[in-house]
């Protein structure tokens, strides 16, 4: 982030804080609840909002040398991610071009060829078919045109994103996003911990739980709360992405100190809403990463990694590790208090107690947000 922007968020926050003034910038809204359990537009979502956007699916350190590759299911396209010898990071169907098999069953490794393992056709970590076991059985087969189906893929702040869709090239992040991110996530961006679980819930309840903060001190009573104000919060839409800011009581502090000590990570809670799948929660000196995959209308799994800056040479120490498990862990509690509540609601929709939900005009990013996805799969 811009030091400019940092001390206007911070001005403006502390305003908030000390006038404990909500800003009233969004409209009333009223939002269906069979949205929640629509299958029909269930489908156009994850084909149009997912199927067809850049997801976040890992950190470049996890493929940072040549040959270095992770597989992954991708909005339920199996995908190999493979950095070739030429330094380039690719995505690719995870397909075989002979009969279909899963080409790379390993999670993550090195290697120059994959092999796929029901004929042994190899390919070059770049993609490129590199040979058709007994070729003289193929006398039609053109080599340079059953290479891995490749698929829109881009690095930026050390996140990889991938498109599961071959042929379509989403935006990407919009520059002034990556710029910032590259500031707030720092070098080396390296996964510490991870934990994947599904949710009996619709995505969206999982997102909108992220971008308003009239439940914080509420929901969160037993965990963070104590540390932030009641509803107050901030958010900018850039490009399809979002920046919550959520100052919290400490901010009134910076009332008795020189801007020049001003540090956003010391007095707010900052949540980046990365479009179609991924949030990101900059904790004091590390962040959280959520990612999030819609299974079905009512089903979504999330996967919550805990992110540090490895060290330059070396190892993390065990006490550094230490300190990632341990927050690690306290992220989920906190985290899983909102996603069980999205299992509640979720569960209470057939019961017919509510025709809508209802999003007051203290929480525009949330009717923002949805009028965009709404636009989309309308
Ligand atoms: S399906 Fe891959 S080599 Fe036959
Ligand atoms: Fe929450």
């Amino acid at each position: 982030m811009k030091r400019a922007k940092e001390l206007d968020v911070l001005t403006t926050s502390l305003e908030m804080a000390v006038a404990k003034r909500r800003p009233l910038d969004g409209d009333e809204t009223l939002v269906p609840v069979t949205d929640y359990t629509d299958t029909e537009r269930f489908a156009r979502e994850r084909e149009r909002v997912f199927r067809h956007g850049f997801n976040v699916v890992t950190l470049s350190s996890r493929v940072a040398g040549p040959g270095d590759f992770v597989t992954a299911d991708v909005v339920g396209t199996p995908v190999v991610i493979a950095r070739g010898d030429d330094g380039r990071l690719r995505s690719f169907l995870n397909v075989c071009r002979h009969r279909g098999a899963t080409v790379e069953l390993r999670a993550e490794g090195r290697c120059k060829r994959f092999v796929c393992p029901y004929h042994a056709w190899t390919y070059n970590n770049d993609g490129t078919l590199h040979r058709a076991r007994h070729p003289e059985g193929f006398p039609t087969l053109k080599p340079q045109e059953h290479g891995l189906v490749e698929l829109a893929c881009r690095e930026a702040a050390g996140l990889v994103f991938v498109c599961p869709t071959p042929r379509v090239t989403p935006e990407p992040l919009p520059q002034a996003l990556v710029d910032e991110l590259e500031v707030m996530l720092g070098p080396r961006p390296t996964a510490y911990a991870s934990t994947t679980r599904t949710w009996q819930a619709n995505w969206k309840l999982i997102v909108e739980g992220g971008l308003e903060s009239y439940h914080f001190s509420v929901a969160h009573k037993d965990t963070i709360a104590p540390f932030f104000g009641d509803t107050l919060s901030l958010w900018e839409r850039i490009g399809w992405h979002l920046r919550s800011v959520l100052p919290k009581r400490s901010i009134l502090e910076l009332q008795k100190m020189a801007k020049g000590q001003w540090n956003i990570r010391d007095h707010t809670h900052v949540l980046y809403t990365i479009h179609p799948n991924a949030m990101i929660l900059l904790q004091k000196s590390h962040f959280d990463l959520i990612l999030m995959t819609p299974l079905t209308v009512d089903t979504t799994q999330i996967e919550v990694v805990t992110v540090g800056t490895a060290p330059e040479v070396g190892e993390l120490s065990g006490q550094a590790r230490a300190f990632f498990t341990n927050n690690h862990g306290f992220s989920l509690r906190t985290l899983d208090e909102d996603f069980r509540i999205g299992e509640q609601i979720q569960r209470g929709i057939p019961t017919s107690a509510n025709t809508h939900f209802r999003f007051a005009r203290f929480e525009g990013a949330l009717s923002d947000w949805r009028r965009r996805i709404d636009n989309l799969v309308e």
